[in-house]
């Protein structure tokens, strides 16, 4: 045996296992993650960064007038419902206000798919949606789209592609977790040209629409065959709250709710929040805007130093975007870990959201202050260049 293959093999042998790894369930990884003091949190697209103090004196009014003692309107107090509504400018259109965006997508996604029945969407996306189709029993088609070739985007045309006889949901991520683009107006006119033409329903899951520049609504050229969902976990940093809604037309909306199993309504104290967190968006909403465009390009800098790494999408129009470490032979499990263990910084490996193109990336979120993204600038390269050259094994 050659010497490098003996030195090769050793060095695997001594190849700690990736700290993520060693945790028994994600249950335990998130109560680790949550009881760390000073985590520098990137790993979730959760908004860090200090909202408003009215939305914390909505809790505590609730709390202070007992509120909670009682149970809220089941389909969600009707100025939340109409603030919604008026926040998508979609006012004709019915709210249901559900816990969290995810309790959303699996109703609709209840209402509309049935053993045997086709859906529609993008790899890399936000696997869950998938999983509910096939939990009916539906098939998915997870169109690829991690190649510079198609602008890291799901475009109207691969779509096309995929349609069956028996296709019946869309399902629209967008801005997109994880890369962060947007799809433009023109994109959302052809997805909803190909709903009418092939009678398909769209998902239009809009979670991170307020970090985009322009967003366009599928509600706004094909009404009739649209559910957005709408959450107040990433822009409104609520994400705790477990908050957000159904938006589609009433009729639509009540066929949705046969689907309801919390059919005594969403958190009390949550619709509360939301709305006091809503009414105060023009304040905020700037400031948010503004420094994770700022954070976006200090991440970018500090990819820059990296050779081989890169930013498939720059700069995203949302709270998160990827980078690809393909190249640099680093595994993005290890580079999680090592961020972790040794500078307490959390990100995400990309199996989380895409099993065939997660092996290429690590996913990083900026909605956090500003100086704890200059940790992250200072820590990745130096992390980066420490698992190169082995380093990680002496620390
Ligand atoms: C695209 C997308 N939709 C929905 C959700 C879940 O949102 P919620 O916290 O409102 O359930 C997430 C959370 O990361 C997401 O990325």
């Amino acid at each position: 045996m050659k010497k490098s293959e003996t030195t090769l093999k050793e060095s695997e042998a001594t190849l700690p296992k990736p700290l993520v790894e060693r945790f028994k369930s994600q249950d335990e990884m998130w109560e680790y993650l949550i009881a760390s003091k000073n985590i520098i949190w990137m790993g979730q697209n959760t908004n860090h960064l200090e909202i408003n103090k009215e939305i914390k004196n909505a809790a505590l009014k609730v709390i202070e007038n007992s509120e909670f003692q009682k149970y809220p309107p089941p389909g969600g107090f009707s100025e939340l419902r109409e603030a919604i509504a008026q926040d998508l400018k979609l006012p004709d259109h019915d709210v249901l206000i559900t816990s969290g965006g995810t309790e959303g997508l699996h109703i609709v996604v209840s209402s509309i798919i049935r053993v045997g029945d086709h859906a529609i969407i993008s790899d890399p996306g936000y696997m869950i949606i998938g999983k509910f189709v096939e939990r009916w029993g539906g098939h998915v088609s997870y169109v690829p789209i991690y190649s510079p070739e198609l602008n890291y985007r799901l475009k109207p045309e691969a779509v096309k592609g995929e349609i069956k006889e028996n296709t019946k949901l869309l399902i629209l991520v967008d801005p997109l977790n994880p890369l962060g683009y947007a799809h433009t107006e023109d994109e959302i006119k052809a997805f909803a040209d190909i709903a009418k033409e092939h009678d398909l329903i769209i998902i239009h899951d809009v979670t991170y629409r307020d970090f985009s520049d322009k967003h366009a609504l599928a509600a706004k050229y094909a009404p009739e065959r649209t559910f957005t969902i709408y959450s107040f976990s990433k822009s409104y940093a609520l994400a705790g709250l477990r908050i957000g809604a159904i938006v589609s037309l009433k009729e639509m909306v009540n066929n949705a709710k046969n689907f309801i199993i919390n059919d005594l309504g969403t958190n009390f104290l949550s619709q509360r929040v939301a709305l006091a967190a809503l009414k105060t968006k023009p304040v905020w909403l700037p400031l948010i805007k503004k420094e994770t465009r700022e954070n976006q390009k200090l991440i970018k800098d500090a990819v820059e130093k990296v050779p081989k790494a890169f930013l498939p999408i720059y700069p995203a129009q949302a709270s998160m975007f990827v980078i690809d470490l393909l190249d640099t032979g680093i595994r993005p499990i290890d580079i999680m870990s090592h961020l972790l263990e040794k500078y307490n910084i959390f990100t995400r490996e990309g199996s989380y959201t895409s099993k065939r193109f997660g092996h290429r990336y690590l996913r990083v979120s900026f909605s956090i202050p500003t100086k704890h993204v200059e940790k992250f600038a200072e820590a990745f390269p130096k992390a980066m260049n420490e698992l190169n050259n082995n380093l990680f094994f002496s620390v």
